[in-house]
């Protein structure tokens, strides 16, 4: 359907209120916002936020690719975990790359399919923004792009009709899907993304090209999606925003990194790296849309020879979190995106070859989805208390000053200030945004009972280096007013009980709350809080600490607590819309009610005593993950108190050393006696490739051949003459690339590869050869992947991997005739259930060996410590049994020890079929390889098979390889089930 149709068809559905919506504008003409008024009523916008249903909501959202987790089943442990942050949405981008690995095939099912993680997003009460493309970035391979792109004349992402028939299919198809799955259909997607950062272009490409988007964003709305169109402006460039005519999305959106992705020194943060002009920006660009960040820094990533992931996870810590996140409250931002909160990995050469196998990013939750980063709990302050705080979306951003709002200078406060409802809220961190400063200040704020100077009951308030606070006014507890904190409020919940309002701060810092009310306050809990009646309100002044204090003020009991100890509180929904407060450990993931039983699930890494405040008053029972558990009530809170004990249990992992390993040769190409017959004949006298002009006889780009991820193997033959020296070649594989190369068995050498190089030109001295005699030159490359198209007319997504040119001294070029191979059958790739790019060409990768129950009779047992002698490649498999008690998640994760000198070698871990790791011993950093529950059986056998590539004359072995396993934790999550994983079977056609 067109939009045109699209509309009238609206129309006549909506004949009845039609009239209304459009009256007052001449009825022939109807405005772009009364077109897309009449695709939906669910999802509506003013210029504060998005309507649900006819309900504001703060969209605060995390980015999750389910891709990058590739077992279903652990979808809703990810769901729970982000819910339980307080946040309501979770963005996904869709890798096309890994559907429609041949033209013409789309194929979104098994580990693909999108619909077990749109129903596990429904199950935790999560909405969805979808971003499928077709172009996503995301630091996957060609930024999305299927290889067989690299093939069509037009360019990438422009108008040219071959690029845009080439995309039909996929946005047709994956368009289809998540369309059944709107919230218009009852399924969780409230947003769609139809292009990546459509923010730079050069010619000959027009940029931008209104009637390229355009036709983008037609093509989303035939395929059936009605909810609003946002778009991801790289910077507030103002791209495809409404008013701008043809190509306009719905929803202005840009995206934003202030802190970069150098992890290096991860205590940098760069000058000036904070944006102050967002909301003006944002008012002049975009005024009647909620401000949009579809994607926030929610951590880095790191490339090939740099450093450990980690070290983003402190780049874009909790600090950083503070500082940041609240700069983007200053700018009234009522959709946020955070990405990564959970970046995964990059299994099966999904990922970019600026990165390597982990896309962990340093995110809120790790890639093995523990949640042990202090930023996961900085991560839920922040969201429980913008859930807490309708009043916020309504609320004005006003300027920053330095000088109104506090007595000190190197402070900044902007003040967002209530328009609609009373409430504002006073932004405050360090003028200069990364300053380590510890500085002291007295606030002005502007409230109800007029402007006032904290705190008034004596003393400063203090800010922490890389700390930001928000101060609220006016703030609305359930009916009572908080005339103002400066403590931060965590969330506050009225219970049958009465009202609970939980304020926490910082380490040692004075804080001051005024609440109006006339009530005599009582300290039902703790010392150290001062009160004082002041004009109708009771003012408690306190210094932080780790011990609690509780004052009761009438109905409203407010906790005081400090940062490290909010960390531990959790505030599940019960179904009917209310929620209790859970103090407990390390994860409570839901509540509900069920006759007198209160029942709550939840995640435990030690004993962790727990209270429940605000159980509903049917409730007299408690369970936790279905047990049921002795309570005591207090006498002084009401609340319940109990404990919940952790027993370590024994986890038996097996020693991989001693495993029954069994090897064998991984290259027998390099054999005189191997006969390459079935090969693809590398025989194409002419490129379509647009980005290279071909400089040798046939074209050798591996994409031609429908070639493109995971290790090339080429095969040149020609007769000697006696006369060659040299042959030089020209190869592309990327960053950390590599290859060997060999002359009928004889090592002509390796090139290990570095970090940073892409490509290379060698020269292999040949000797002297014997005239007459046949010779076959192999080389085996690893092939990183292709770049992303960015910039728009640069067709970068093009530029081919293998063979680029080579020069024959002493023959012409011609003399060789070539094969090759990558993958088996290329882009009719034989697996289809772990899809397009998981395998590469080696000779026991094109079999199949690398699943379960390889045929190893005849092989020798040998072991990847073991090694081998010489340059070459072997290939080893082992039966590892599992026998990880239930009820535990425990993350595993294989463990590559780095050799004492940097040996020149590079593996590829295979697990059940599924490559989950590409190590490079002498560029890094990554030793440790996570595998997911699901890939690995935990009550079973596994098949474990890695690949051993020695670049070195000396050969090469591992200095060692372990399985580690990191704290259990008893879990709530059930039912992981095995992701589908064929065994080998002989393959049909295998050469
Ligand atoms: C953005 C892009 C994302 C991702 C991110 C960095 O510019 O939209 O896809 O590449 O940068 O992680």
């Amino acid at each position: 359907m067109k939009i045109s149709t699209l509309v009238t068809a609206a129309c006549v559905a909506f004949q009845g209120t039609a009239a209304a919506v459009v009256s007052g504008k001449p009825s022939t003409f109807i405005r772009d916002y009364d077109k897309r008024d009449l695709l939906q009523d669910v999802v509506t916008w003013d210029e504060h936020s998005l309507f649900i249903h006819g309900k504001r909501a703060m969209i605060f959202s995390g980015e999750v690719h389910p891709w990058r987790l590739p077992v279903p089943s652990l979808w809703l442990d990810l769901f729970e975990k982000i819910k339980a942050l307080g946040y309501n949405t979770v963005s996904f981008y869709v890798d096309w790359n890994l559907l429609e690995g041949k033209q013409g095939e789309f194929r979104a099912d098994g580990v693909f399919a999108y619909e077990p993680f749109f129903e596990a997003a429904t199950k935790a009460g999560i909405w969805l923004i979808a971003r499928p493309g077709p172009y996503i970035n995301a630091e996957v391979a060609a930024g999305g792009l299927p290889g067989w792109l690299q093939r069509i004349k037009g360019m990438i992402r422009t108008n040219a009709d071959d690029y845009m028939e080439a995309t039909e299919l996929y946005v047709a198809s994956i368009g289809a899907i998540i369309a059944k799955a709107q919230i218009t259909n009852g399924g969780p997607v409230i947003l769609y993304q139809p292009e990546n950062e459509y923010s730079g272009g050069i010619p000959p490409a027009v940029f931008p090209d209104a009637p390229y988007f355009q036709r983008v964003i037609d093509q989303v709305r035939k395929a059936g999606i009605v909810v609003p169109l946002i778009n991801n402006d790289a910077w507030s460039g103002g791209h495809n925003a409404p008013g701008t005519g043809l190509g306009e999305v719905d929803i202005y959106a840009h995206d934003n990194y202030p802190i970069g992705f150098d992890c290096s020194d991860p205590t940098v943060w760069p000058a000036n790296g904070l944006r102050t002009d967002q909301y003006s920006t944002r008012v002049e660009i975009s005024p009647n849309t909620p401000y949009t960040i579809p994607e926030f820094q929610g951590g880095a990533f790191s490339p090939w020879g740099g450093w450990p992931i980690d070290k983003c996870a402190e780049l874009v810590n909790q600090e950083a979190e503070r500082v940041l996140y609240k700069n983007n409250y200053a700018a009234g931002i009522s959709i946020m995106n955070l990405y990564m909160t959970y970046g995964g990995l990059n299994w099966g050469n999904l990922g970019h070859y600026g990165g390597f196998s982990t896309y962990d990013y340093g995110a809120a939750i790790k890639a093995d989805r523990t949640i042990t980063r202090e930023k996961y709990s900085e991560a839920k302050l922040q969201a429980q208390f913008l859930k807490a705080s309708p009043d916020y979306l309504t609320a004005v951003p006003t300027n920053l000053s330095t000088t109104l709002y506090t007595d000190n200078v190197n402070l900044a406060v902007t003040p967002v200030i209530g328009s609609e409802a009373p409430s504002s809220f006073y932004i405050v961190r360090h003028n200069i945004y990364n300053s380590t400063e510890t500085t002291t200040y007295r606030l002005n704020i502007a409230t109800s009972a007029g402007k006032l100077t904290v705190p008034r009951l004596g003393g400063k308030l203090t800010l922490n280096g890389r700390d930001s606070k928000v101060h609220v006014t006016d703030y609305n507890v359930g009916g009572t007013t908080l005339l103002y904190s400066t403590a931060e409020v965590f969330t506050w919940k009225k219970f049958d009980s009465g009202k609970v309002l939980i304020l926490y701060g910082g380490p040692e810092e004075l804080h001051e709350a005024s609440i109006v009310s006339t009530a005599k306050p009582t300290i039902i809990e703790g010392k150290g809080v001062t009160t004082k009646s002041i004009d109708g309100n009771v003012v408690l002044q306190w210094k932080t600490s780790a011990s609690r204090s509780i004052v009761k003020i009438g109905d409203l009991s407010v906790y005081i607590l400090d940062r490290n100890s909010a960390y531990n509180y959790w505030v599940p929904d019960l179904a009917d819309g209310s929620a209790v407060i859970v103090k407990a450990g390390y994860l409570v993931r839901t509540a509900a009610t069920k006759g007198n039983t209160l029942q709550l699930t939840g995640d435990f890494n030690a004993t962790t005593p727990f209270e429940v405040i605000g159980a509903p008053k049917s409730a007299k029972k408690l369970t936790i993950n279905g047990q049921p558990v002795a309570i005591e009530t207090s006498k002084s809170t009401g609340s319940w108190h109990g404990l919940v004990k952790y027993q370590r249990p024994f986890i038996n992992i097996p020693d991989l050393e001693r495993l029954q390993w069994k090897s064998t040769d991984a290259l027998p190409e390099i054999q005189t006696s191997y006969a390459d017959s079935a090969w693809p004949s590398a025989d194409k006298k002419t490129s379509t490739n647009t980005y290279r002009n071909l400089t040798t006889p046939t074209s050798l780009y591996s994409s031609d051949y429908g070639f493109h991820y995971g290790y090339l193997i080429y095969r040149g033959h020609f007769v000697a003459t006696g006369q060659e020296t040299t042959i030089t070649i020209y190869t592309q594989g990327r960053n950390a690339y590599g290859t060997s190369a060999w002359l009928n068995g004889v090592d002509l050498g390796s090139n290990a590869g570095d970090a940073i190089v892409g490509d290379t030109n060698t020269t292999y001295t040949l000797g002297k050869l014997s005239k007459g005699k046949k010779y076959v030159l192999t080389m085996l490359m690893d092939n990183m992947g292709y770049d992303g198209n960015w910039v728009i007319g640069s067709d970068s997504m093009k530029n081919p991997n293998g063979i680029l040119h080579y020069e024959f001294a002493g023959r012409k070029q011609s003399d060789i005739t070539w094969k090759l191979t990558g993958n088996l059958g290329g882009e009719d790739y034989v697996d289809k259930t772990r899809g397009p790019l998981n395998e590469g060409g080696l000779f026991p990768e094109r079999q199949g060996w690398h699943q379960q129950k390889p045929p190893t009779n005849g092989w020798k047992a040998s072991k990847p410590t073991t090694g081998i002698s010489k340059a070459g490649v072997a290939f080893y498999t082992a039966e590892l049994d599992l026998h990880i008690p239930k009820g535990w998640d425990v993350p595993l994760s294989f463990t590559f020890k780095k050799t004492k000198s940097n040996e020149k070698f590079r593996a590829q871990l295979y697990v059940n079929g599924y490559q989950f790791g590409k190590y490079i011993n002498n560029i890094g950093p990554q030793v440790d390889f996570s595998v997911p529950q699901g890939i690995l059986n935990y009550q079973g056998s596994n098949t474990v098979a890695l690949t051993l590539w020695a670049q070195q004359p000396s050969g090469a072995k591992l200095e060692g390889l372990s399985l580690t396993a990191g704290t259990p934790v008893l879990t709530a999550l059930e039912n992981v089930e095995l992701v589908p994983m064929p065994k080998y079977a002989k393959r049909a056609g295998a050469y």
